[in-house]
């Protein structure tokens, strides 16, 4: 059994561009928005309001979202903060969602966010307040939900707790992010088990990296456990400028392909999803990432 319609939050844009060693011009990305967009795809994650020293890839925001604000559809476009600073300039620059990051795992918490996971829970309180005072919806993401490039394994426990505080911040959806991409079935059920016993099952998301290829697999034990939210990234752009040897997030053409073939609704046109998928993949010079994009472009 899985859901009737599943929501795709595409974030290619953001996830996928912010670790390309090459910096995309504005007006690529923007074009890649706005096809994104005309897909169907009902959440397309823009950018991100971090240091530029940290993340250069994505130092206009500004810029991206001046352009994308303009953008006729139904699409939202959130964008991530880390601090009071990047939501203040977010909303200077006329975002109207954002996206906080807190992590599961000590270690990376500190080498994403240069913070303790309890200091992060502190800024991200402040975050939400003065989002409640702005009427912005603020979505969380949990790193390492399953697992951390330097500590291993990460309790099912250590999440919920995460996930919780950020849920009685007043977060409107929770994802969890599989960062390296580790988790498999046997991993991911029990942290679901674990985090739906604190919150409820339609709060949440997953979010996937494809590192090890098992990111559909744990799609479909998700929707089977009742999620009805899925990240992913267009060609399977995508990883972690702060998380060594992190692939790309699951390409949103194979799961749209998966979900055509369950008979969910996504309201997305695989058609110019592909197409989209294929304008940044040609701009980045190397082959579409996804299995799906590439085999129905040789029919
Ligand atoms: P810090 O160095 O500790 O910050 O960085 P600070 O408060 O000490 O300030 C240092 C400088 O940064 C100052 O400037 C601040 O003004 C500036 P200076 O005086 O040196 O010129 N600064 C900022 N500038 C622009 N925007 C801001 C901002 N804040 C401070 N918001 C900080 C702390 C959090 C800022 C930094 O670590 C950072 O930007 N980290 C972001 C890392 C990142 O974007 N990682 C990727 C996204 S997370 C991810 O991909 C996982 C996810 O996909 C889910 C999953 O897969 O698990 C979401
Ligand atoms: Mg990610």
């Amino acid at each position: 059994e899985v859901p009737k319609f599943v929501k795709i939050v595409e974030v290619g844009p953001r996830d996928g561009l912010q670790n390309e060693k090459n910096i995309v011009p504005t007006s690529v990305k923007v074009e890649l928005i706005r096809r994104l967009v005309s897909a169907g795809l009902p959440v397309v994650e823009a950018t991100s309001f971090v240091s530029p020293k940290w993340v250069p890839q994505l130092a206009d925001a500004k810029n991206v979202m001046d352009a994308v604000n303009t953008l006729h559809g139904a699409a939202r476009l959130p964008v991530l903060t880390p601090n009071l600073k990047g939501f203040e300039a977010a909303v200077s620059a006329g975002a109207k969602e954002v996206a906080i990051f807190a992590s599961a795992s000590e270690s990376f918490s500190l080498s994403n966010i240069n913070c303790s996971i309890e200091e992060s829970l502190l800024r991200y309180r402040a975050v939400s307040t003065a989002a409640k005072e702005h009427s912005i919806p603020v979505r969380a993401y949990v790193s390492c939900a399953v697992g951390c490039p330097v500590e291993g394994a990460v309790p099912p426990s250590k999440v919920a707790h995460v996930v919780k505080e950020l849920y009685d911040m007043g977060c409107f959806e929770i994802s969890l992010g599989d960062t390296i991409g580790i988790g498999t079935p046997g991993s991911v059920v029990p942290m679901l088990e674990a985090v739906m016993a604190a919150v409820p099952a339609e709060k949440l998301a997953v979010h996937f990296h494809d590192t090890y290829g098992q990111a559909l697999a744990n799609i479909l034990v998700s929707l089977q456990m009742g999620i009805n939210i899925v990240d992913s990234s267009v060609a399977g752009l995508g990883g972690c400028p702060y998380a060594k040897g992190a692939s790309g997030n699951v390409a949103t053409e194979d799961v749209v392909y998966m979900l055509n073939g369950l008979g969910v609704q996504t309201n997305v046109d695989l058609g110019k999803l592909i197409a989209a998928g294929d304008f940044i993949s040609k701009h980045l010079g190397r082959p579409n990432g996804s299995k799906a994009a590439v085999a129905l472009s040789h029919q």
